[in-house]
C-alpha cells in the first residue's frame, strides 16, 4: 500500500523529447455513493462502484519538450475542436498534481479527447475524462521511469485521477472498485480506488446498466457545490456512518449473490443521495417528474414479474437501470415498452460491467 508521499518522485532515469500516448477510461456507477468531501478530495465516506464498459472517454496526449516555459502549457481539443471552457479545470488539475509529476512544466501537451456517449447527455464525463488523462500522464511518467511497478502505476494513476474528480479514481482498474478507507476491506484507502478484493458471486457477472437519459440539460447545481453543502448538513454524520454500514453489508451480498438485499441497498443509497440534496441548505432537487415515473414503473414491474431489476441515480435526473445478464431480454423489452417514453428523445444507452482503462 502506498501513501501520498510515495507518489512524489525523486528523479527519472530517462529523458524523452516528444511522443504521444492514447488511453481510454470508462465511466462508473456508484452503488454506495460518495457525497461529501474533506480538503484535497478526501472522501467523507467510502464508496463502491461498478466500472462501465461502453461509456468512456478516449484521450490522446501528445507532448514535446518545452524548454523555458515555467508555466503549464497545453492545448485542449474536444472531438477534434479547441475547447477553451474545459481548460480551467485541466489547469487546476495540473496545479494539484504538479508535486507528484514534476515534469509537467517541461512539456507542451496537446490533449485530444472524445467521449463514446453523446455530448451533453447528462452523463458525467468528469470520471472517465480525468481518469483517461491521468492514465496518459502516468504512461509518460512510466516512460521516464521504466522500473516503475504495475501496482505503483495503477495506484498512482487512481490517486492522480482523484485529484481531478473524486469519482474518477474508481475508473482506473477493476470491475468493482472501492474508494475510501473501510476497516473490513483490505487495502482500501482514502487516497485512491482499489479493486474490490473479495469474492463476487456469479449473479453479478456481466451485470447490466441501461442508462435512461431523462434530462440532458445542464445541472442546476454542480456536484462540487453539492459535496460542499454536506458541510454543516444536519444529517451528514449519520449519512457518512450509513455509507460504511451499507458497504459492509455489500461484502456478504456480493459473496452470496443475494439480489433482493443488493437491490435494497442500491436503491436506498440512490434515494439517500437525493435526500441529502433535498435537505441541504440551500436545498435542491435534481430528479425530474420522469425520474419518479420511471422509478415507480420499475417498482411495479419488479413486483409483478419478480424480476431482480433496480435503479440507481447519479447527481442528476438520469436513471441507471441495473439487472443481471440472465434477465437482459425481458428487461430490455420492458424498458422499450414502458420506460423509453420518459426519456428525452427516447434516448438510452446500454452498458455493462467493464474492466477499466485501456492503452491503445
Ligand atoms: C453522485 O466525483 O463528480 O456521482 O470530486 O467534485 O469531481 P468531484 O465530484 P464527483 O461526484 C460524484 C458523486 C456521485 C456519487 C458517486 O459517484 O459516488
Amino acid at each position: 500500500m502506498f501513501t501520498a508521499n510515495d507518489f512524489i518522485p525523486n528523479s527519472y532515469s530517462k529523458t524523452i523529447e516528444n511522443g504521444s500516448f492514447q488511453w481510454s477510461a470508462p465511466s462508473n456507477i456508484a452503488l454506495v455513493k460518495y457525497w461529501g468531501k474533506k480538503t484535497n478530495q478526501i472522501p467523507a465516506n467510502p464508496s463502491v462502484s461498478f466500472t462501465l464498459n461502453h461509456c468512456k472517454t478516449i484521450t490522446k496526449l501528445a507532448f514535446e519538450k518545452n524548454r523555458n516555459s515555467g508555466n503549464f502549457s497545453f492545448d485542449l481539443l474536444f472531438e477534434g475542436k479547441p475547447k477553451e471552457d474545459f481548460k480551467p479545470k485541466i489547469q487546476k488539475f495540473f496545479e494539484r498534481i504538479e508535486s507528484y509529476l514534476p515534469f509537467l512544466k517541461d512539456y507542451h501537451f496537446t490533449i485530444d479527447t472524445q467521449n463514446t456517449f453523446p455530448h451533453s447527455s447528462g452523463i458525467a464525463s468528469s470520471a472517465s475524462g480525468m481518469s483517461a488523462l491521468a492514465m496518459n500522464l502516468m504512461r509518460l511518467e512510466k516512460a521516464l521511469n521504466p522500473e516503475m511497478t504495475e501496482e505503483y502505476f495503477y495506484q498512482k494513476a487512481s490517486f492522480l485521477a482523484r485529484l481531478g474528480s473524486g469519482s474518477a479514481c474508481r475508473s482506473v482498474k477493476g470491475k468493482v472498485v472501492v474508494w475510501g478507507n473501510q476497516a473490513n476491506i483490505k487495502g482500501s484507502s482514502d487516497e485512491y480506488g482499489v479493486e474490490y478484493p473479495y469474492r463476487i458471486h456469479d449473479n453479478f457477472k456481466n451485470y447490466q446498466d441501461t442508462i435512461l437519459l431523462v434530462d440532458k440539460g445542464e445541472k442546476q447545481v454542480s456536484s462540487t457545490v453539492g459535496h460542499d453543502l454536506m458541510h454543516n448538513h444536519p444529517f451528514a454524520e449519520r449519512r457518512f456512518a450509513q455509507a460504511h454500514e451499507n458497504l459492509d453489508k455489500l461484502i456478504a451480498i456480493f459473496e452470496k449473490g443475494n439480489l433482493e438485499e443488493f437491490i435494497q441497498i442500491v436503491e436506498s443509497e440512490a434515494l439517500t443521495l437525493h435526500a441529502m440534496m433535498m435537505t441541504s441548505m440551500p436545498y435542491f432537487i435534481l430528479m425530474k417528474p420522469n425520474t419518479l415515473e420511471i422509478i415507480n414503473r420499475i417498482w411495479k414491474f419488479r413486483k409483478d414479474t419478480q424480476t431482480p431489476v433496480c435503479f440507481t441515480l447519479d447527481a442528476g435526473a438520469n436513471v441507471h437501470v441495473l439487472y443481471p445478464e440472465n434477465v437482459k431480454e425481458k428487461v430490455l423489452q420492458f424498458i422499450k415498452a414502458e420506460l423509453v417514453g420518459y426519456c428525452q428523445n427516447e434516448q438510452y444507452i446500454c452498458d455493462d460491467i467493464g474492466e477499466g482503462a485501456i492503452e491503445y
